[in-house]
């Protein structure tokens, strides 16, 4: 077996991923370990923008967007993480543009900028332009720029190595063991820091605006060596999604203008949210879809709603508003290529001519490994930091989204924390000696893949995944009862049994086995529905993205507390509620304090 020695360990080659590398190697030998090749990492799909109170175009404050992070986020938001980010924002998108992003631009040769839902001036004034973007190609514009700054700064890239377990010696982390795709050979990373920036894992649920690839592998590695998840009941449903393929149509869309229709032509998003309407925050705008849907005034009494970006009906709402803008047909080919793209391909659908058929789709994990602002994992309700551990980006929970994220958040998220991550861990690289390897450190999960290439059960991992995605999609999306989330529990168990004890693959050899790694991939995601099932049925109270029939308020005498899951040695799960959620800016400023949200 190979074994390899890198000061700094970076497991992913997304944003989060290389902003981290970028600047861990700029203090520490650092490498990548990626499952895909880096540039066609999922932050590749992020569309719309990248938040930051640039003001390019109409005042704008990083305050007011920290306040809209924390309402957006139901309060649950961790304060000081919030700051953090909008203030860290403007640095970082300006070092984007440095090291050679193409963003679009204003007339003047500024930095351009869109709205997006729940971005809002002076404290929930009216909407703002925050979000940076280029085109609506941002994240794929962020990821080719990032992996050229990192090549040129001689990161080492191990591209599809499949990391698989964390190697611990006693209470420090040395290393990661990796299965080469191409060969099937395992290989062991000695480190004296690791960072995970695995990404999401809206597999879990049967619509998803997720790729194959995003199956919760970082976070379920942590737990499973002794690290909780937090906050995993807290589950984002994009709004607009194409109707059963569950793709992204950007909130850019909305940004531009654009409006959602019923089945009568009402634009229902004046009943839900009366001041901001289409751009509410996502929590928000998923409910209303649903409620509509569940009324009957879906498409034809089917299951989606209409989403119009045709200049005309756009330019008759600016005009009712009041706005002197006008849309033009090539105006919306400049701003929304890839999407007009994805719907004339997908759907036959020309959305300059007609509107597009949308439904919410899985879209954005909140909770994840928790961490503190400079990304250090932190493994108790004291925020004790693990040494030598790391998590950035959607895989990482430093608790800046609270209960539900504001669009364009997640860029800003992953280069604001990626950066001080790789910060934090070169400094740490360079105060810390290696720790030895333990003896065989590849022992247990080289036992557990063999288990799975010559399992001799009935069930194909194809088939358990699906009733998975099915449950999940039926009781643990937007709506939520006890009831329909014990079904679900009942039904995750069974599924984990399964796997253990009546599995099956088809292919048993080495080399390219896709088979054999998405079983593996398949026991994240049990592991993952099963903590967010736990998470969600234990919180008694509607917040955010998790939104409760049977406890349809927001409890902030009992709930203003993160959840931490933790794994037994059965494994099942214990939940411990005794972290509070910071609350620094409110200490300081009123209009931080938790209140009803009003949109
Ligand atoms: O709507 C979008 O473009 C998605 C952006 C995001 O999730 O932040």
């Amino acid at each position: 077996m190979q074994t390899h020695q890198y000061e700094a360990l970076i497991v992913g080659g997304g944003g989060a991923g290389l902003m981290a590398a970028l600047y861990a190697s700029r203090g520490a030998r650092t490498a990548v370990i990626s499952k895909l090749y880096p540039t066609r990492s999922h932050t590749g799909t992020a569309q719309g923008g990248i938040g930051a109170a640039l003001g390019n175009l109409e005042e704008d404050r990083p305050e007011w967007h920290a306040f809209d992070t924390v309402k957006g986020g139901d309060y649950l938001t961790d304060q000081d993480a919030a700051l953090v980010l909008a203030e860290g924002a403007i640095e970082a998108v300006i070092e984007l543009e440095h090291l050679g992003l193409p963003f679009d631009r204003t007339p003047e040769g500024r930095i351009s900028q869109r709205r997006f839902g729940g971005h809002t001036s002076n404290f929930g004034g009216k909407p703002v332009r925050r979000a940076c973007h280029s085109a609506d190609r941002t994240g794929h514009m962020i990821l080719q720029t990032l992996y050229q700054q990192c090549i040129k700064n001689n990161v080492t890239f191990f591209d599809e190595y499949h990391v698989v377990d964390l190697i611990r010696n006693g209470d420090a982390v040395v290393g990661v063991v990796a299965v080469n795709i191409d060969s099937g050979e395992l290989h062991v990373f000695h480190s004296k820091a690791v960072l995970f920036a695995t990404g999401g894992w809206g597999r879990v649920w049967e619509v998803t605006s997720n790729a194959h690839t995003l199956t919760g592998d970082g976070n379920v590695i942590t737990y499973r060596r002794g690290v909780p998840m937090q906050d995993m009941e807290f589950f984002q449903f994009h709004p607009t999604g194409i109707y059963k393929m569950g793709i992204l149509i950007t909130e850019g869309v909305r940004g531009e203008g654009g409006v959602l229709l019923n089945d009568r032509g009402e634009r229902f998003m004046e009943h839900y949210a009366p001041s901001i309407k289409d751009l509410a925050s996502r929590d928000v705008v998923s409910r209303a879809i649903f409620l509509e849907l569940r009324a009957g005034r879906g498409i034809k009494g089917q299951n989606y709603v209409h989403l119009d970006v045709t200049p005309e009906t756009v330019n008759r709402y600016l005009a009712e508003a009041g706005e002197s803008r006008r849309i033009t047909g090539e105006y919306i080919e400049s701003k929304l290529p890839d999407i007009l793209d994805f719907c004339r391909t997908y759907l036959g659908v020309d959305p300059v001519k007609e509107p597009m058929p949308i439904q919410p789709t899985a879209h954005y994990g909140m909770g994840g490994i928790p961490t503190d602002l400079d990304g250090r994992a932190v493994i108790d309700a004291q925020r004790t930091p693990l040494p030598g551990l790391y998590a950035a980006g959607e895989c990482a929970c430093v608790s800046v989204h609270g209960a539900n994220r504001l669009g364009t958040n997640s860029l800003t998220d992953l280069i604001v924390f990626g950066l001080r991550s790789g910060k934090h861990m070169a400094q740490y690289c360079q105060g810390t000696d290696f720790t030895p390897l333990p003896s065989n450190p590849a022992g247990e999960i080289e036992a557990e893949l063999e288990r799975i290439r010559h399992a001799s059960g009935t069930r194909k991992p194809y088939e358990l995944r699906a009733e998975m995605q099915k449950v999940m999609m039926q009781q643990v999306s937007v709506f939520r009862t006890a009831e329909g989330m014990q079904e679900a529990v009942n039904t995750i168990q069974r599924l984990q049994d399964e796997y253990r004890n009546n599995l099956v693959i088809d292919d048993h050899g080495q080399r390219f086995n896709s088979d054999l790694l998405e079983a593996w991939e398949l026991g994240c995601l049990l592991d993952i529905a099963q903590v967010t099932t736990a998470s969600a049925l234990a919180r008694e109270e509607s917040r955010g993205a998790h939104s409760r029939e049977d406890f349809p308020k927001r409890d902030d005498e009992q709930w203003m507390v993160h959840t931490l899951a933790y794994r037994t040695a059965d494994g099942g799960v214990e939940l411990n509620h005794d972290k509070p959620v910071d609350l620094s800016l409110a200490a300081k400023d009123e209009r931080f304090k938790p209140k009803e949200r009003v949109y």
